[in-house]
């Protein structure tokens, strides 16, 4: 595989309503976890709990789903110090940026995603009015989506793949965003879809894929055992008797046991079934199996969810982490739209960037032929912003150079330099916010 140098940030969201079941572990949250502890990947994984209003108006299932997924993904084994865990809605540079991305966002895009497509289509089929129903929030829900990833500039986003053509319209209206506003600069990344062609979609209980929506489920913690047990007892098979060979390919319960089996023991479990194990029995394998794999979690989950307390901790840190990036960022979006201080000294950077390896302009000291100390202000191509006079002291150079970090362009008046040719005064006061606004960001 191609592995890119530079670290990659990956983030996905997860929303809010239900409660999780087998086949989200398998499908999302075992694989999501796993990748964040590669190296040279910085995860982001929030609760789309902003998204889950759009579904759904019950404020008692949002707050209890919120809380049962958190206590999920920690239970399962998401190191919180290593990613960024958060609840969207603890972010509100997410819905401040939702907004100037709504401002350049085409309606007839919104038009054609293929949620609100599915719901025009099932009005129609009722003939009922197109939009009946429709709330603005599922139509606009693709731009909320993209502020999510656009806020943090993530690279690539893992998905389902109902979720592609959202990843492509939030590229789109990056690329306008850019386009109208970057300056030459690209304020977003492009993010990338990214479906795990590895990891096979989970069967439910009647051979579909596993699906609230198909009522084919089996519980990932909720019933405790006996639920596990009960569902698996449903998992639909064929008739054969015991003691009668079974075909075990193509059969739900064994791509099930798959999902959790190394490859001896499927192949072993194969063998049996071919060699006549009663479905039964090959239930209570399976039962056995998972439940070695699910016990050690659901009793970490039940011990977090006993202490929400520690659940709302490691959210509040998350959110610090995420804002601690999102703040500054969405500073340097309002400044490309212009949406700047009136005070242009004190307007933040339009150089700004949180982005890890931005180019941004530095101090360079040093000391002169003529025995002379200096320092310059260069700009990431070299280009000289800023030239001082000569110093006799090293110190009065210094001095300077820490007044024109600390204080930026209001120092600048005074003080012993000239610009640099053809670069006006605009640029200089960007490079200065620029460095500053990175300071603060390491800072905070
Ligand atoms: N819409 C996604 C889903 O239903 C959840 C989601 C919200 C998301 N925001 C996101 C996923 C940002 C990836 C990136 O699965």
């Amino acid at each position: 595989m191609h592995r890119p140098a530079m670290t990659q940030r990956v983030l996905t969201g997860i929303t809010t309503t239900g409660t999780p079941h087998l086949g989200n572990y398998v499908g999302a949250i075992r694989p999501a976890i796993a990748a964040s502890r590669q190296p040279g990947v910085e995860s982001f994984f929030f609760l789309a709990d902003y998204h889950a209003l759009i579904k759904c108006d019950d404020p008692a299932r949002i707050a209890r789903s919120r809380v049962q997924i958190a206590a999920t993904w920690l239970a399962a084994g998401l190191d919180a110090s290593r990613v960024t865990f958060y609840r969207q809605s603890d972010i509100p540079e997410t819905t401040e940026l939702c907004w100037l991305l709504t401002c350049v966002t085409a309606k007839g895009q919104m038009n054609r995603a293929h949620a609100y497509k599915a719901a025009v289509d099932a009005n129609g089929a009722q003939a009922e009015d197109p939009d009946a129903g429709i709330t603005m929030g599922l139509y606009c829900y693709p731009i909320l989506m993209a502020a999510d990833i656009l806020l943090f500039n993530a690279h690539r986003v893992p998905v389902g793949r109902d979720q592609v053509q959202h990843i492509e319209m939030a590229r789109d209206v990056a690329q306008r965003f850019n386009h109208l506003f970057g300056n030459g600069r690209e304020l977003f990344v492009l993010p990338q879809a990214e479906i795990d062609e590895s990891v096979a979609t989970l069967p439910g209980l009647d051979g579909r894929k596993m699906s609230k929506s198909y009522d084919n489920t089996i519980p990932l913690f909720e019933g405790g055992a006996k639920a596990l047990k009960d569902a698996v007892a449903r998992i639909v098979t064929d008739s054969r008797a015991p003691g009668e060979p079974k075909e075990p390919e193509g059969s739900a319960l064994v791509t099930i046991f798959d999902a959790f089996a190394d490859a001896a023991s499927r192949e072993a479990f194969r063998a049996d079934l071919r060699a006549g194990l009663a479905w039964g029995e090959a239930k209570q394998r399976l039962v056995d199996l998972i439940e070695a794999h699910v016990g050690p979690m659901r009793e970490r989950y039940a011990q977090l969810m006993a202490r929400p307390q520690d659940i709302e901790d490691v959210l509040q840190e998350g959110a610090r982490k995420a804002r601690a990036a999102a703040t500054p960022f969405l500073a340097e979006l309002r400044q490309a739209v212009g949406l700047r201080s009136f005070i242009a000294a004190d307007a933040p950077a339009a150089a700004a960037s949180h982005k890890p390896g931005a180019a941004l302009a530095s101090f360079k000291q040093y000391r002169e032929a003529d025995g002379r100390f200096y320092f310059k202000l260069a700009a990431h191509d070299g280009r000289v912003l800023l030239q001082s006079d000569g110093f006799a002291e090293g110190r009065e150079a210094g001095g300077w150079v820490k007044r024109l970090k600390t204080e930026g362009a209001a120092a600048l008046a005074g003080a012993p330099v000239q610009r640099g040719e053809g670069v006006d005064e605009a640029d200089v006061r960007d490079a200065l916010a620029a460095i500053a606004a990175a300071q603060d960001a390491e800072k905070a």
